[in-house]
Order: structure tokens, then sequence, then C-alpha cells
């Protein structure tokens, strides 16, 4: 392998190159990144008529001592749904309430993560036409333990009318599968409407789960797709995700039903959120936009024009000044400054429906016009032949075997030059190969992603997909970071991209990979600059199944320039083409690092069987 280092050698890589694709697939968000316990916080999941399916809440209590139902007496006007709690029992008499109370409980996603020492802010709307007290506690999953405890005492005065409850609550015991408990030890009734419960250590204060977040900015992400895939689009257009019902005050915001994921979202984690963890991660937002097509249903072109003004109006949310219309909503929700949204992507694999090009033409001329700086995305494929629209960029996915993969790491050498350049939104092996997360896909997508790296000057930008998974509902597999309540690890494919987290914005050199090997190896080089440091990295992937013994030269260095006792070797190889990480043995397949002696300019390296190594030189 022939590495030039020459001086003015090689090509400078998109700043964007690599980043994350965010969708809200798998519980990924909601029950995810998203750091919302409470599950339909609004009694809204089962649909806006009563009486209405309140799931997961539940009962605590039985007939003779509460009823539960629901009525629309909400003082939300988009979400009317509240919950009647009738509580028959009371401290003596004939009807005497259990020791604890009756009331309802709600076990948030397959249990709330309720760790001893930490904070948790519960926020509920009360109405009484009667004084009351009730508790607001934090429990094991069954209930038999309080983890955190503390009464609400009101008069009718002062709750006929809704009322906001707020309470920091600090848990004095761990349960990974808690719940919430709102519970009476007396007779009367009352009304609850969005409940929520938040720890209060969240990414920056702004809602995101710790670790989960912490995972992602361990990536250096350049970019983040958002918020779907096919959750924008829906199987219906009346279950697409639509922006305006996603931002503004938690409380008012309706939630909706992700028909092609089959399940419900309260939408806490909506627009505005997704534009503050772009920001938060130093990630360019990248926002998919319907453009009038779902599974199912399109608008006819000559009526889509409604759809372009949500278009104009939600880049008028990100970006117009703090007195402009939807500019002033963001700012009200505490961020006047305008978030740097540079890309629009329009529809999401829709390039063979009717519509497409009709809607997508019509977009395209007002937005080009419109806001000239924004970079627009096309559906459709222009790998293999040129576009017959304009774009900035074409969206290309592929899901696909090991071996189709590795061999995808050619598969831009010839892509024409001249026209759009390629956003690779969504890659991922998938199927046999793939398992739940497989070392051998792992391996196929880096050699693809160091095909990318070497085509960066038409690839401007590249994302694994999905990227998370809760493990109590996998809608897909595999994806690159698995969790529950409480636990988390990363994938091989997670492992797999931290080999390219300095790749964006750096200068790719040329190489020249000769010998018998070849086929089973491709290999690339970077140079970037860190600080005062300049490093070289080459990365090979051997996707053979014996080792290879490799000379490597780097030409256009001094011989003693290399600094050998600072340079690093990371190999990422597996007992099991197969084996996966779990939360039992999250650290199973994942690179191991050493110091690299043998750094220089000229140097043997033994390549492990089916491995990716990379040579960290510093210079
Ligand atoms: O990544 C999962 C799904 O795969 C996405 O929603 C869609 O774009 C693709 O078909």
């Amino acid at each position: 392998l022939v590495v030039n280092a020459s001086d003015g050698s090689g090509w400078r890589a998109p700043d964007t190159l690599f980043g994350l694709f965010f969708e809200e697939i798998n519980h990924a968000g909601a029950g995810g990144l998203w750091a919302e316990l409470v599950s339909n916080r609004g009694f809204e999941a089962g649909g806006p008529n009563t009486p209405s399916n309140i799931d997961p809440w539940s009962i605590i209590g039985d007939e003779s001592s509460i009823i539960v139902s629901t009525d629309r007496s909400s003082c939300f006007d988009r979400n009317k749904i509240a919950l009647k709690m009738e509580v028959l029992c009371s401290p003596d008499g004939s009807n005497t309430c259990p020791t604890g109370g009756v009331g309802i409980y709600n076990p948030g996603y397959w249990g709330m993560n309720i760790e001893q020492g930490k904070t948790y802010k519960v926020v509920l709307h009360v109405k009484s036409l009667e004084s009351f007290e009730f508790f607001v506690s934090l429990a094991s999953s069954d209930g038999s333990s309080i983890l955190a405890n503390t009464n609400i005492v009101g008069a009718a005065s002062d709750f006929s009318n809704w009322r906001k409850v707020e309470v920091l609550l600090e848990a004095k015991g761990t349960d990974h599968n808690g719940r919430l408990q709102l519970t009476r030890t007396s007779k009367g009734v009352m009304w609850f409407d969005q409940v929520s419960a938040i720890p209060t250590d969240t990414y920056k204060g702004h809602g995101f789960r710790n670790e989960l977040t912490e995972m992602l900015a361990s990536l250096k992400p350049r970019f983040i797709r958002f918020p779907g895939g096919c959750f924008v689009e829906g199987e219906w257009l009346r279950n697409a995700f639509r922006w305006k019902e996603t931002i503004g005050p938690w409380e008012e915001r309706p939630g909706h039903f992700g028909d092609v994921w089959k399940y419900w979202t309260d939408d806490g984690l909506g627009y505005f959120e997704f534009l503050q963890l772009a920001e938060d991660l130093g990630a360019s937002p990248v926002w998919v936009f319907n453009n009038g097509i779902s599974h199912n249903d399109q608008v006819a072109t000559s009526t889509v024009l409604p759809f372009l003004q949500e278009l104009l109006d939600s880049i008028e949310f990100a970006r117009g000044d703090a007195n402009s219309t939807w500019g002033s909503v963001r700012a009200a929700m505490g961020h006047p400054k305008p978030f740097d949204l540079k890309y629009v992507a329009l529809g999401n694999e829709d390039c063979g429906k009717k519509n497409y090009r009709g809607n997508y033409l019509k977009f395209y001329y007002v937005l080009k016009t419109a806001h000239p700086d924004i970079k627009i995305i096309s559906n459709c494929d222009g790998s293999y032949r040129q576009l017959d629209h304009p774009a900035h960029l074409y969206d290309f996915h592929v899901y696909t075997s090991a071996s189709n993969m590795f061999s995808m790491s050619h598969k831009f050498d010839g892509t024409p030059r001249s026209g759009p350049k390629v956003f690779v939104s969504e890659y991922a092996v998938t199927g046999k190969d793939a398992g739940t997360g497989s070392f051998l896909a792992a391996l196929a997508e880096a050699g693809f992603l160091i095909g990318l790296e070497r085509n960066s000057d038409v690839i401007e930008m590249a994302s694994y997909a999905p990227l998370f998974v809760n493990a109590n509902d996998r809608r897909w597999n595999p994806d690159a970071i698995v969790f529950d309540s409480w636990r988390h690890y990363g994938t091989p494919s997670y492992w797999m991209q931290q080999f390219f987290r300095e790749s964006s914005g750096a200068t790719v050199l040329n190489i020249n990979l000769k010998g018998n090997s070849s086929t089973s190896l491709v290999a690339s080089a970077i140079t970037w600059k860190d600080g005062d440091n300049n490093y070289l990295r080459i990365k090979i992937v051997n996707f053979g199944s014996n080792s290879v013994s490799l000379k490597i030269s780097v030409e256009g260095l001094a011989p003693n320039s290399v600094d050998f006792t600072q340079s690093k070797k990371t190999v990422f190889t597996s007992k099991e083409l197969m084996g996966e990480n779990s939360f039992e043995e999250p650290n199973k397949v994942v690179p191991v690092e050493s110091l690299f002696r043998e750094a220089g300019t000229d140097m043997d390296v033994l390549l492990a069987p089916h491995s990716l190594t990379s040579l960290d030189l510093l210079r």
C-alpha cells in the first residue's frame, strides 16, 4: 500500500461527511433519547374520543374503591381528554381504603429508571371541585416500595379550574423498572391531565437522556437527519409527522400515532427539540419534510401549496428573527437565536411515487428563491445516471447483505461528478448477516465507508440507520445503539463508526493498493490537524478469512517525521463473525487500541483475518 502524503496531495472531505440519522422508530425518542418517563402523559393515546384507552396507565385498587374514566374537560384545546378519578373508599367506615391508598400509576416505557439520589421533576395538571389531599410518588415496579413521595393538599377554591402542580422528588432507593403513582386515601372526585416526570439531569439540561446523547456526541457527528424515514411519510398522511403539532408548551401538543412503526408518541421530542439536539451536538440539522406523500396516499401537485407553506413556516421557525411570526414562537420557547438550518430533504424514498417529481419541483423552485443558501435533497437516485431534475444532493439508501455491502465500497467510483452530491442517509447490513448487530455487518459497512471516504469529492454526507432501538420494541434490526430503561450498549456498527469520526473535513490522500489480496482489502488514508498535532490515519479492512501481511510506504514524509512513541494502532476484530454485544457483555466486540512502535514511513503490518485496522501516525 502506497500512501501519498506529499504537501498539496489529496482533497478536503466535506465538513459534513459523517453524521447521524435519527428516526422515531423502535421507541428511539419516546421512551428513548427523550428523557420523559411518563408514557401517554395526556391520556390521548387512545384517540380523541371518550371513553378512551388510557394504556399504559393502570389502576391501583379495585372497583369497590376507585372508578377511573376519561372525559373531554381538559383545559388544553388541542388535547381535550382528561382523566377523572373517583375514589370511593375512606380512611374509616365500611369501605376502608387499602394501606397506601388507591389511584393510578404509569409504568413509563417498560418501567421507569428511578435511581437513588437522583431528582425527578413531576408536573401535572389538577382539577377538583372539593378540597383534597393526594400523593405523588415514585415506586418500585409492583408498587410495594415507595422510592419518593410527597403529598399535595388543595382547596376547592384554588382547583375548581385546572391548575398546574410541580414537585421535585429525590429518590431514596433504586428500581430500574419503577413507576409513577398518583394516589389518595380518602373519598372524592378529581381530574388529572398532562402528567410528566423527567430526571433533572438531562443532556445540557435540554431533556435528552444523558448517556444516550453522550454516545452520539462521542461519534462527533457533523449533521443529524431527522425525524425519519418512514415516520415522516406515515402510512397515511393523517398520521404523518406535522411539525406545528410538536412545538410550543409540551402540555399543548396533541401527540400522534406513528402508523408505520405502530406506536403513539406524545411529541415531547418535537421539531424544536430536534433543532436543539443538533445544536447541542454541534451537528448541522437536516430537516426531512413531507411534501404531500405518504405510503398510501398522495396530495396532487395542483393542491400541494399548503404543504409548501408548512415548510416555509418551519424554516421561519428555525431561522427567522425573533420578531417574525414563527421565529417569535421559537424565541418564546427559549431560543431567540436562529438555528443553523441549511439542509432540507423533500420526502423519503418517494421518488417512484406518481406525484413526487411534480411536488418536488414546486417546492424546489420556491425554496431556492426564498432561501438560496438552503441545500435541497431529492429522493431520486443519481448514482448511475444524471437526475432529471435540479437538486443540491440526492438521497441514497442501502440495506443489503455483508458481501454486497463490502463490494459497494466501489459503488461510487463511477458516479457522475458533475451533478448533485450524494447523501447516503441510510446504510446498513441487514438480514441473516446482521442478526441484531453482528461484527460481520460492521466490517462490511467499514469497507463501504472507506469507499465513501475515497469518493468524498462527490459524497457529501453519510449516516447509518437506524440509530436506536429500545430492546423492548424491536421494530427493526439491527441498530447502532441498544437500550432499555437504564442500560445501553453500542452494536459493532456503532463502534465501527468511531473509526470515521475524524474524517469529516479531513484531507483524503491518494493511495495505491497493489497485490493479490487487494480484492479482500480496501483502504483509505486521511490527514487532519488537532491543535498543534498533525495526524495521518490509514484504515484498512481485511474482509478475507486469511491474515495479510502488508507493506505500507508513506511518500512525501521525511523518514524521521513520525513520532512512533505516540502513534497508535486500533484493531477491530472478533472471534466469531456473528459476534454481538449485549447488555450482559456490552464490550464483547469493540476495537482494541495499542501503541504502534513500528510507525514510520515504511511499515510491515500483519492484518488479522476479518479485521478493520486503523494506524494513527502522529507527525
Ligand atoms: O431505517 C428504517 C427505514 O428504512 C426508514 O424509515 C426508511 O427510510 C427505510 O425504508
